[in-house]
């Protein structure tokens, strides 16, 4: 079987080893991947966003299933265009990873169904939303309705940031179209989960829940970035939370996606607060989360094509789907400087017996070496009975990975170890 994973970074990386279990799988394209997923998959030098290319590399090498794996040809339409000519995918089509591509689409579907989430207002005139930041309570949250790089939430704490955010968003198109309209919404908060899940549209079976670390800097100070690392599963998801969770989010969103004619397939990715009202939805995504899926997936102990493949037919009730007691910590190691301004170019030194667990994001092949490509390196994952044991031992082969400006934070699992022991 031959699979086509399209995307690049370490999200990509974890799906690929993990796909590449399947003995049946003789050959997986990452389209365009990055130099340090060579040895687990032939990269192709296509963008991930460029679909008519996808599609005609697909059908040209006789794919039989593809992952799509960002929201950026998600939500432009690429399983769409794949199903077109008779490939099999795994990801939402264009009409449902609008659950990601619109912030206004998700708040309002959650407004209809009675789905809980922040309270706000929608607004598609600046001078409108301006006024409104100017009474509004604070602090407050400024979202740009469609993608934009993760960036696109602006947390104010004053009236006048709130402004700010407006006028750069709406006015000085900070995010381009994406900020034609915003939500203003409610700050809440709590302790974050992320819930990753499979389902096909009609079932839907929940990953293991992770805590994902956004702040560049020790102790969730400084700015927000991709993710810096992610534990897995989170102690603040108790068993009670999650059988919550399932009744009053999970499967209404599923129910409520196939009702709008906008079935969802695929994984379908739930940003939980667990606010003192109950857990409420944050966000959602229309795929699996970068830095989550790196230590969701190593707990895995089921296929992943044949779960994926469950997906594809509408048969996940029919599919086993098992995740190990264990628990998993990740580290993300960037460059200095990111997520602002960071320098590339540096020769990576990863052990042989230390590559299995490393996930690479941000890395370029170039005359036989691996150098530094990006602001977030690489991650590196380690599964353990505890997850005290499985941070203990991240850290220690992180201390085995060599760049020049490498840059790491040193209280990955920290929050989370101080819940359980609370
Ligand atoms: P997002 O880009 O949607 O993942 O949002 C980024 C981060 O902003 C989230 O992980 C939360 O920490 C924070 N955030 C988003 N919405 C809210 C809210 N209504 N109240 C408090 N924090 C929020
Ligand atoms: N880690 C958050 C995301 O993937 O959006």
């Amino acid at each position: 079987m031959k699979v086509l994973v399209v995307g690049g970074g370490g999200r990509e990386h974890a799906i690929i080893k993990k796909i590449k279990e399947n003995s049946r799988v003789s050959e997986i394209f990452a389209l365009p991947g990055n130099g340090g997923m060579a040895k687990d998959a032939t990269l192709v030098d296509i963008g991930a966003t460029d679909i008519e290319k996808i599609v005609d590399f697909a059908v040209k090498n006789n794919v039989d299933y593809a992952v799509v794996a960002p929201d950026d040809p998600l939500v432009l339409g690429c399983v769409d265009a794949l199903e077109e000519k008779g490939i099999a995918c795994f990801g939402p089509r264009k009409n449902a990873a609008v659950i990601e591509g619109s912030k206004v689409f998700s708040k309002q579907l959650m407004k209809k169904y009675g789905i809980p989430t922040a309270q706000y207002e929608v607004f598609s005139d600046a001078d409108e939303a301006l006024k409104y930041a100017e009474s509004c309570p604070v602090p407050t949250v400024i979202k740009a309705d469609g993608l934009a790089l993760g960036k696109g939430v602006i947390i104010a704490t004053t009236r006048k940031q709130a402004k700010d955010a407006v006028i750069s968003i709406m006015r000085d198109k900070q995010f381009g179209k994406s900020g034609d309209k915003i939500v203003i919404e409610e700050f809440l908060t709590g302790p974050e989960v992320s819930v990753l899940s499979f389902t096909d549209g009609k079932t839907i079976v929940p990953m293991i829940s992770s805590m994902d670390h956004k702040r560049a800097g020790d102790n969730d100070t400084g700015l927000n970035t991709g993710g810096m690392g992610t534990v897995a599963p989170n102690p603040y998801y108790t068993k009670e939370i999650a059988d919550e969770c399932m009744e009053k989010i999970f499967l209404p969103t599923v129910k409520a996606m196939k009702n709008e004619g906008r079935t969802f397939k695929g994984c379908l990715y739930f940003g939980l607060m667990l606010t003192e009202n109950g857990p409420k939805v944050i966000e959602y995504n229309c795929r699996f989360g970068d830095p989550e899926t790196q230590v969701v997936l190593p707990l895995l102990e089921s296929d992943l094509l044949t779960v994926m493949m469950a997906v594809t037919d509408e048969k996940l009730s029919e599919c086993e789907v098992k995740f190990s007691q264990k628990s998993a910590c990740c580290v993300i190691l960037a460059s200095q400087g990111y997520p602002v301004k960071y320098e590339k170019g540096f020769e990576i030194t990863i052990p042989e017996e230390t590559e299995k667990s490393v996930f690479v994001a941000g890395a370029k092949l170039e005359n036989g070496k691996l150098l530094t490509n990006g602001g977030r390196v690489l991650g590196v994952t380690q599964v353990r009975d505890t997850l005290k044991e499985a941070v203990e031992a991240s850290y220690g082969e992180v201390e085995k990975i060599r760049f020049e400006n490498a840059y790491y934070r040193h209280d990955i699992g920290k929050r989370a170890l101080n819940c359980k022991e609370g």
